[in-house]
């Protein structure tokens, strides 16, 4: 399968939640399960990779947390989303369009927390995890950690890291596969 281009992805996003998460209890549980399972820490910059409108993003734990989406109607529907927050709460977060195969230019800095949900699927990333891995790499910070939450039938790959802990429940007719890494 070959990866969809940018302008189809996105069309979906002519709608706020083209996917329908908000008020679908198995979105609101593969939140929950992922907040669940993320280390107990302070966080301070967090990343959350293909982030679209922001449905796990604003859940993120983080002094400054980043979304990036390909799409740009994605981020504007985060950015919307985000105007809704209070002053303070709303100042955790920034939103940025680009691609994660740009990552090396477009964020900067490391992060001690990478979030990636729906997104390593065929559509999106093709054969390239290898070069997502390099990419990845190159912002992660030393001990930093990467959750990865992604329907188990279409995602086989892991990350080459330390496997902290690993979750698996029923998502839509699908499982998903929650594992949460430590470099
Ligand atoms: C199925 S949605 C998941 C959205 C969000 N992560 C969540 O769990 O609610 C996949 C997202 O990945 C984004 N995406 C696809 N390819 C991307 C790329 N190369 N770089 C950044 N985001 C990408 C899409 O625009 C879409 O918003």
């Amino acid at each position: 399968m070959s990866i969809q281009p940018a302008q189809d992805i996105e069309r979906h996003y002519a709608e706020a939640d083209p996917w329908g998460y908000d008020g679908n209890p198995h979105d609101q549980r593969r939140k929950s399960e992922l907040l669940a399972l993320l280390p107990e820490r302070e966080w301070n910059r967090v990343l959350d990779i293909g982030c679209g409108n922001g449905f796990v993003t604003f859940d993120l734990p983080g002094r400054e947390v980043l979304g990036l989406d390909i799409s740009a109607a994605a981020i504007e529907w985060a950015r919307a989303r985000q105007a809704r927050l209070g002053q303070a709460e709303a100042r955790r977060f920034s939103f940025h369009a680009g691609s994660m195969f740009d990552l090396d230019s477009v964020v900067s800095g490391s992060f001690d927390l990478v979030v990636i949900t729906g997104v390593l699927y065929p559509q999106y990333l093709g054969g390239a995890f290898s070069v997502l891995q390099t990419l990845l790499d190159g912002v992660l910070s030393e001990k930093g950690v990467v959750a990865s939450c992604h329907i188990h039938e279409w995602r086989p790959a892991r990350f080459p890291y330390t496997l902290l802990d690993v979750n698996f429940y029923p998502y839509r007719e699908y499982m998903h596969r929650l594992e949460v890494y430590v470099r």
